[in-house]
C-alpha cells in the first residue's frame, strides 16, 4: 500500500492508512481543499476532486464555505482560521497560494506561499498507517527581510463528512476530578475547548471525538478523532456552520498570543493527530493507545514494562528523612515493590509548601548523608530509586528567589499572585533554563536515580516578562513549553536510563506532547477508587493504560472500599502503592503482596494489550478487559457498586477474543471465544462494593 498517492491530473493527494483514506486537492480556482475522510476506497479515481462550495450570496465567498485545508484569515472567510498575521506594512491578512509539494514514504509536505509577501507555509503530514491515524502540522517561514507578527498559527483542521448532525465527545473536569466524560450534540455554533492556564489543564484535555448523528457506540459507528500534542495553552474549536460543514481546528491558543517571526526564522506548530474508524469509540481509543505504544512514548523505554512503584507522599507528606524513608523502603520491598519514589520534602528548607522550591539541594538535616545512604539502601533491597521534583516553580522563601527575584513571570506593578505559595519561573529565559538543566543534571549525575516525578502545582498568572522587548512578551506561553520540552529532552539524552513521569497536581499535564517526552503520567490526585473509576474511564478515551500511573492508597474512607477493590482499580493501569504502609496490618500486607504478585503476571496484557471498555461507570457494574496481542490471554476486571432494588450483575460480554478458540476463564469454566463474546460472563461479587479479576487463557 502506498501511504501517499498523488493524482496528477486532478492535483489530488490521498493519504492512506490500513483502513482509512484522507484526501485533499487543488480546486480549479487554486484553493487547497479537503475532499474526503473515511474508509479506504478501491481506486484513486474514487476519491472526489477538490471543488469549491457553490456561492450562496454576496455575504459568503466560495472559499469561506469550503473546507480549506489550511485556511488563512483573508477575503470573506469567517470560520476559524489556521493562520492570522500582520506584515510590517500593517497589512493584516495572509493570502496563501499553492507552491509545490514533496512526498517520501509516510511523509508529505505541501508548500503554500503568500501571494504578495515573502511568507511560506509548509503543511506537513505523517501517516501512522498501522494505527489509522495521520499527524498534521504546519511550519511558517519568514523568507523576507522584515519581521512578521503571527497572531494565530494552528496545527491544522479536520473535516468530518458533511452531515446534518454530529455529537461531540470530550472530557472536562477540575483538580481531583479530571477526565469526566462529556457528550453533546453539536449546536450550529462554535464550541471551544481550551486551556489558558499555561499547561494542558485539569479542566479540559486536548482531544475530541465526533460521531455522526450521535449514533456511535463503544463497538460500532463512525467516529472521527482529533488530538493535539501540546502541553501549554491550546485550543480546539469545533464549528458547525449553517452550510452543514463541521470544522475542527487545533493548535496553540491565540489567547494573549503573539509571535514576532524574525527574518529567516520559522515557527512550527505542534502535531495535530486525526483519525477515523467505523468501529465505534472503543476502536477509536485503541487507535490512540496503539499510536502511543508504537510511535509516541520515548523510544528508550517504550517496550519495557513499567515497574510497580511505591510513593511516599501520602504516608509522610513533607516529613521525609533518611531513617523513616529507609523503613518505608523495607516495608515496600517486602511487598514486592520494584521502584521506591521519595516525593516532596527532601530538598532546601522544605518542611511545608511555603519554602524551598527552587533550591534543588538535599536537606542535610533530614538527609545527613545526602541521598546516597537512602539510595544504597533502596538499591540493596532490589528496588530502583525515584525522586520528586517541581523544577518550574519557586517559593519566594527560597535562596533561588532571594538571588533572582527577576526569574519569575510578573507584571512590575502588580503583586504576584501566590498559588500554593509559589511563583512560576520564566522558562523563556536562557539563564533559567540553564539553571534548571544543571540542577536536574547534577542530581541525576551524583545519585543513582532511575525515575523522576516532574510536578507542577499551579497555573500561570501575571505572565509578564519585563526584560523582554514589548513585542515579544506574549511569546512566553510557547517559549515556556519549548523550555520544558528542551530541558527534559536534554536530560533524557544525558541520562537515558531514567524514566520520567509528568504530574501537575494530578492530571493537569497529560497530553500527546508530554507523552513524547515522559514515560508515564499521574492521572489525578484523587485516589479514591470509587471516584477513580470514572476518571480512568475518561482518561482511557485518549490515553493508554501503560502510561496511567494509579495508586492504592488509604483514601476512600477505609473500610468502605475493600482492599481488593482498590487494588483492582489501580491494576487496570500502571500499579503503584501510595498508602502509609505502617497502617496496614499483617493480613492486609499479605493480601497486598499477593495482589502485587498477580499484577506482575498480568501486566504484560494490561500494559501492552488492547483495552476494551465493556461496561461504563454510569451503572452499578463497571467492566474493562485487556486482551494480549496474540488473543491467547485476557484479563477482565469487574466492579460492583451501589446495586439497588436487589439487582444482580448482568453478564459481561467480552470483546476482541478469537471466536473459534477455547478459553478457560479462571473460576468460571471453559467457553469458546465466541461464547465469551456473545453469552458473556456474569461476575460474582463477595459484596457491594465488590470487584473481581478474572484471568482468561486459551486452552
Ligand atoms: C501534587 C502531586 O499530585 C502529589 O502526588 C504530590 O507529589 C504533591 N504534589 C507534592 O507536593
Amino acid at each position: 500500500m502506498e501511504m501517499i498517492q498523488f493524482d496528477q491530473d486532478r492535483n489530488l493527494w490521498v493519504l492512506q492508512t490500513e483502513n482509512t483514506a484522507y484526501a485533499f486537492g487543488l480546486s480549479a480556482e487554486g484553493a487547497l481543499c479537503h475532499t474526503y475522510y473515511g474508509p479506504r476506497l478501491p481506486f484513486l479515481s474514487d476519491y472526489p476532486g477538490a471543488r469549491l462550495y457553490p456561492e450562496q450570496s454576496s455575504f459568503d465567498c466560495r472559499e469561506g464555505l469550503s473546507p480549506e485545508e489550511y485556511m488563512s484569515w483573508c477575503d470573506s472567510k469567517y470560520t476559524e482560521p489556521c493562520i492570522k498575521a500582520t506584515f510590517s506594512d500593517h497589512t493584516r491578512d495572509v493570502v496563501l497560494k499553492y507552491a509545490g509539494f514533496s512526498a517520501e514514504g509516510d511523509s508529505l509536505s505541501v508548500t503554500l506561499r503568500d501571494a504578495a509577501y515573502p511568507l511560506r507555509v509548509e503543511l506537513r503530514y505523517r501517516v501512522a498507517a498501522d494505527c489509522d491515524l495521520i499527524e498534521k502540522s504546519a511550519c511558517v517561514v519568514n523568507e523576507g527581510t522584515e519581521p512578521v507578527r503571527l497572531e494565530q498559527i494552528l496545527s491544522g483542521s479536520l473535516f468530518p463528512a458533511r452531515s446534518d448532525a454530529y455529537r461531540l465527545t470530550s472530557v472536562s473536569g477540575k483538580w481531583a476530578g479530571e477526565f469526566q466524560l462529556r457528550r453533546a450534540m453539536l449546536p450550529d455554533a462554535k464550541t471551544v475547548l481550551e486551556s489558558r492556564r499555561g499547561t494542558t489543564s485539569h479542566g479540559a484535555n486536548p482531544f475530541v471525538m465526533l460521531d455522526e448523528n450521535g449514533s456511535a457506540t463503544e463497538t460500532g459507528g463512525r467516529v472521527y478523532v482529533g488530538a493535539l500534542a501540546y502541553s501549554g495553552n491550546w485550543k480546539i474549536t469545533v464549528e458547525k456552520t449553517s452550510f452543514r460543514m463541521v470544522k475542527v481546528c487545533a493548535g496553540v491558543n491565540d489567547f494573549d498570543f503573539a509571535w514576532l517571526l524574525e527574518p529567516g526564522a520559522s515557527f512550527t506548530a505542534p502535531p495535530f493527530l486525526i483519525g477515523y474508524t467505523e468501529k465505534g469509540f472503543g476502536a477509536a481509543s485503541r487507535m490512540l493507545h496503539a499510536y502511543q505504544l508504537n510511535h509516541v512514548l520515548p523510544a528508550g523505554h517504550r517496550g519495557e514494562l513499567r515497574k510497580v512503584l511505591y510513593n511516599s507522599w501520602e504516608a509522610r507528606l513533607f516529613d521525609v528523612n533518611e531513617e523513616e524513608q529507609c523503613r518505608l523502603a523495607d516495608a515496600a520491598a517486602s511487598l514486592g515493590i520494584e521502584l521506591f519514589v521519595m516525593d516532596d520534602g527532601w530538598f532546601g528548607a522544605r518542611d511545608n509548601d511555603r519554602a524551598g522550591l527552587g533550591d534543588w539541594f538535599v536537606n542535610r538535616r533530614k538527609f545527613p548523608n545526602g541521598l546516597s545512604k537512602l539510595i544504597r539502601h533502596v538499591n540493596g533491597l532490589g528496588m530502583d530509586f525515584g525522586l520528586w521534583v517541581e523544577p518550574e516553580m519557586v517559593n519566594p522563601d527560597s535562596d533561588l528567589y532571594r538571588r533572582h527575584p527577576g526569574w519569575v513571570y510578573r507584571f512590575e506593578n502588580r503583586p504576584g499572585n501566590l498559588r500554593r505559595n509559589q511563583l512560576v519561573l520564566n522558562l523563556a529565559r536562557e539563564d533559567v533554563r540553564a539553571y534548571l538543566y544543571e540542577s536536574m543534571d547534577r542530581l541525576l549525575t551524583e545519585n543513582n536515580i532511575q525515575f523522576i516525578k516532574w510536578d507542577m502545582n499551579r497555573n500561570f498568572s501575571e505572565p509578564g516578562y519585563p526584560e523582554e522587548a514589548p513585542e515579544k512578551q506574549r511569546e512566553i506561553w510557547v517559549r515556556h513549553v519549548e523550555g520544558l520540552y528542551g530541558i527534559v529532552e536534554r536530560l533524557r539524552a544525558a541520562h537515558p536510563g531514567v524514566l520520567f513521569q509528568s504530574c501537575s497536581g494530578g492530571g493537569g499535564r497529560v497530553d500527546l506532547g508530554v507523552l513524547r517526552r515522559f514515560d508515564q503520567v499521574w492521572a489525578s490526585d484523587n485516589t479514591n477508587a470509587s471516584d477513580r473509576l470514572p476518571i480512568q474511564e475518561g482518561f482511557s478515551y485518549a490515553y493508554c493504560a501503560k502510561v496511567m500511573e494509579s495508586w492504592v492508597t488509604g483514601s476512600s474512607a477505609p473500610g468502605t472500599l475493600p482492599l481488593e477493590f482498590r487494588f483492582h482499580c489501580a491494576m487496570t493501569g500502571n500499579l503503584g502503592i501510595g498508602v502509609d504502609l505502617f497502617q496496614w496490618d499483617d493480613a492486609q500486607r499479605e493480601k497486598a503482596r499477593a495482589l502485587i504478585a498477580e499484577y506482575k503476571q498480568i501486566r504484560p496484557i494490561v500494559q501492552h494489550g488492547r483495552q476494551y471498555r465493556l461496561m461504563g461507570t454510569q451503572g452499578p457494574l463497571t467492566a474493562v478487559s485487556y486482551v494480549g496481542a496474540e488473543r491467547d490471554r485476557a484479563v477482565l476486571f469487574a466492579f460492583w457498586q451501589h446495586g439497588r432494588f436487589g439487582d444482580r450483575p448482568l453478564p459481561v460480554r467480552l470483546q476482541g477474543l478469537d471466536e473459534t478458540a477455547l478459553y478457560e476463564a479462571e473460576g468460571y469454566g471453559r467457553m469458546s471465544g465466541k461464547a465469551l463474546m456473545c453469552v458473556g460472563l456474569t461476575p460474582e461479587f463477595a459484596g457491594d462494593p465488590g470487584s473481581v479479576l478474572i484471568r482468561i487463557e486459551k486452552v
